[in-house]
């Protein structure tokens, strides 16, 4: 490995992480109904993403082996997506949502992305804060996207081989 890229960070401690299988499906789904009230993925929308050759999802588990975050981008061309993020209530603020966001950066580049995109609700600003401090800017606002009314901001940061800037 070259000395321009950094070996992957392990999850915070306390967490293991793997690639999300097709048996995680439904516990992630029980998540993801709890997490986005307003707008969740159908169950079908979710195993259709999993095995999506353009798609790596992840899980991470707490020490009993419990999922307790998930996260999955997508990377077409030179252009990498967050299609999702979330870790559950009781372990936010653990570093968990960071790593997740890191992981997905690494996996975007070595799949030849340069840039990454994300939407947010414009009413989440501890999402936001998160991507702000990993690089991200704010590049349009979606009026009205989400099914509640909510707006969605648009944002992008290049992804770099140094990899990502510590807060
Ligand atoms: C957004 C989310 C993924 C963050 O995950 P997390 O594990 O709590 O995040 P981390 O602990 O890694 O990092 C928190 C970062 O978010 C930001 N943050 C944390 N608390 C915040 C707050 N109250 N207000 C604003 N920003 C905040 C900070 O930038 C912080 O960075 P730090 O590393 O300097 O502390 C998580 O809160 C979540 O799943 N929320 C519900 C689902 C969701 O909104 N998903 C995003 C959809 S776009």
């Amino acid at each position: 490995m070259s000395p321009e890229t950094p070996a992957p960070a392990p999850p915070p401690a306390g967490y293991s992480a793997r690639p999300l299988e097709l048996a995680d499906v439904e516990a992630v789904h029980r998540l993801e109904v709890r997490l986005f009230p307003a707008d969740a993925w159908p169950l079908e929308m979710l195993l259709a993403e999993v095995g999506h050759p353009t798609r790596r999802y992840t899980v991470v588990q707490d020490g009993a082996g419990v999922v307790v975050a998930y996260a999955g981008m997508m990377a077409v061309g030179d252009t990498g997506d967050v299609q999702t993020i979330a870790v559950v209530p009781e372990h936010e603020g653990r570093g968990v949502g960071r790593w997740l966001m890191e992981r997905m950066h690494r996996q975007a580049r070595e799949a030849g992305a340069a840039t990454m995109m994300l939407e947010v609700r414009a009413d989440n600003p501890r999402a936001e804060g998160l991507y702000s401090s990993l690089g991200y800017e704010r590049i349009h606002v979606r009026r009205r996207y989400y099914p509640d009314g909510a707006d969605a901001v648009i944002m992008r940061k290049t992804l770099t081989p140094e990899g990502d800037p510590r807060p």
